[in-house]
């Protein structure tokens, strides 16, 4: 586990505060679950909890306005169904809160071009996306800051492609309290050792990514049992047979860690569990083990995707929390600023 040392409290409820999200911006993959959402709901008795679907960050890309609209239910229905109990946690739509965009002009006056051109997302984006590098995907960084300021979080759990941008917002959250007085919790990551970066299954020295155009690429976490074993029976490995973690073999290091993220064993117990067998008996395993681990989240995905109006009250609900709290960080924030209040 990777942390970072966190700042004084400041006006904070008793339990500390957990926000992170994902984009709906594709069919979300195994690499979302295990670096993201699993640890979500491990951490949600624990901490008060704000999960959102960041639909803002989204469009930073191209989308099909009917796909993100799709995508933005079903990603909310897989939060639940992943164990993610809406009464406990404040599930909500970025867009439904417009404090987001305010806070993120705010910082964007305390972030500099500098920080924001040295970002390796905006580099491998704008090479990926040369017919549209727009500014949102410049600003990207300080939207997602405002995300996790707004909150007063302590906890963000991501992948670890995350962590410059996690590193960005802790960066600006100091400069603000530094320059006025303390404002803002300076958060920190939560990035698990072994699900942090699940590799794609074509070429393991890659992310695996749910905009990859590959379909053999990453195994989402709605695939049916059949296309995840057949998914992992395929996945890229090198020419050896040895069952055994080490350099040079992405692809085998990429399924003892997806494997070992399902079972909760261990790198050594995996190497020992398939001791003799060859890479064939190993995929096989993984892909039983990954369609079974996601098995009841599908089931109960199922149950909750018909449901529009139970997921309209949740996002409803969430979005009215959501933005109780954030009021409270914007009105201290535009006091120190300068700006008149009403
Ligand atoms: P996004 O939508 O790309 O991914 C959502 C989460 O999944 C993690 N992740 C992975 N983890 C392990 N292996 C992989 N192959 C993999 N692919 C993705 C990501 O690290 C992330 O945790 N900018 C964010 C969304 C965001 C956010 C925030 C997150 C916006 N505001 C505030 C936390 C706090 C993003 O694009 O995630």
């Amino acid at each position: 586990m990777i942390t970072e040392t966190n700042s004084p409290e400041n006006n904070k409820p008793a339990k500390k505060t957990i926000f992170s999200g994902v984009q709906p911006s594709g069919n979300l993959t195994i690499g979302n679950y295990l670096g993201a959402i699993k640890n979500w709901t491990v951490l949600q008795d624990e901490y008060n909890c704000i999960y959102c679907v960041v639909d803002m960050h989204a469009i930073t890309v191209r989308q099909v306005p009917a796909d993100l609209r799709r995508r933005t239910y079903e990603t909310l229905a897989l939060y639940i169904a992943a164990g993610l109990d809406p009464k406990s946690n404040i599930l909500f739509v970025q867009s439904h809160v417009p404090a987001h965009a305010v806070l993120s002009w705010d910082l964007g006056c305390f972030t500099m071009y500098g920080e924001l051109g040295r970002m390796t997302q905006f580099k491998d984006k704008s090479r990926k996306n040369a017919d549209n590098i727009n500014a949102g995907l410049f600003t990207y960084p300080v939207l997602m800051a405002a995300d996790i300021l707004l909150y007063q979080t302590d906890l963000v759990p991501v992948g670890i492609d995350q962590r410059q941008h996690l590193e960005l917002a802790r960066d600006i959250a100091i400069r603000f309290n530094n320059l006025y007085s303390p404002t803002f919790t300076v958060p920190e990551g939560y990035i698990p050792e072994t699900g942090m970066k699940i590799m794609s299954l074509a070429d393991p020295t890659k992310k695996m990514s749910k905009s990859d155009s590959n379909p053999n690429a990453s195994v989402g976490i709605l695939d049916s049992r059949d296309v995840i074993i057949s998914k992992m029976r395929r996945a890229v490995t090198d020419s050896g047979s040895e069952v055994r973690y080490g350099e040079g073999k992405d692809g085998i290091n990429n399924l003892i860690n997806i494997y070992c993220c399902f079972t909760g064993k261990t790198r050594e117990e995996t190497e020992k569990e398939f001791e003799g067998k060859g890479y064939g008996e190993f995929k096989a395993a993984v892909g039983e083990t990954v369609a079974d681990g996601l098995s009841s989240l599908r089931e109960e995905y199922s149950k909750l995707i018909g449901d529009k109006q139970y997921l309209d009250e949740i996002m409803r609900s969430g979005a009215e929390k959501a933005a109780a709290i954030a009021r409270k960080t914007i009105t201290k924030v535009h006091r120190k600023i300068g700006y008149v209040s009403l």
